[in-house]
């Protein structure tokens, strides 16, 4: 038995193979390998007897799966109608094209993840972009493209641009 055999017998075993459970099983999965890589979504749904298409439904649906490991940073875009309106769609679309990155996924060097979600509550500061937890508020294109190039592979220091205050 594959090592990916293992731990989706393990998985499935923990739930005792009730394909309700379908989500935590998925948790786990993506708990175990740091995202749903697209072997095991496949074995998955082999083994529980549950259509492919299904599994990527509920992927889809729930902005905490992901498809592709995690870049060494967290890029939050908030779409939501308030930040829309304020133009986080150019914002969206000009990271997509700089970093030929969707949202949901990781650029190619894992220098970050990249998501796109309907509110960060900070209405009042839009067009938001979070950043490893930093929201970024006002942002244009320019100064999101500006905010991740300046991100650093999790080896190196990243480059803030700010001094630390003397103490
Ligand atoms: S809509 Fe963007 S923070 Fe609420």
């Amino acid at each position: 038995m594959t090592e990916k055999n293992k731990l989706i017998e393990q998985i499935v075993g923990r739930y005792d193979g009730e394909v309700g459970m379908l989500i935590p099983m998925m948790q786990d999965l993506q708990a175990e390998c740091g995202y749903l890589p697209a072997e095991h979504v496949r074995c998955l749904s082999k083994r529980l007897g549950v259509p492919l298409s299904r599994l990527y439904a509920v992927v889809t649906f729930y902005s905490s799966f992901r498809l592709a490991p995690k870049g060494a940073h967290e890029v939050t875009l908030c779409l939501g109608t308030v930040c829309y309106l304020k133009g986080a769609g150019s914002i969206s679309e000009a990271i997509i094209r700089e970093f030929r990155v969707e949202p949901g996924g990781t650029t190619r060097d894992r220098l970050f993840s990249f998501n796109a979600v309907n509110c960060v509550g900070a209405c009042a500061l839009a067009p938001v972009m979070v950043v490893d937890g930093q929201y970024h508020d006002g942002v244009t294109s320019e100064s999101a493209l500006e905010i991740l190039h300046s991100l650093r592979p999790a080896e190196e220091p990243a480059e803030t641009g700010t001094k630390e205050a003397a103490t």
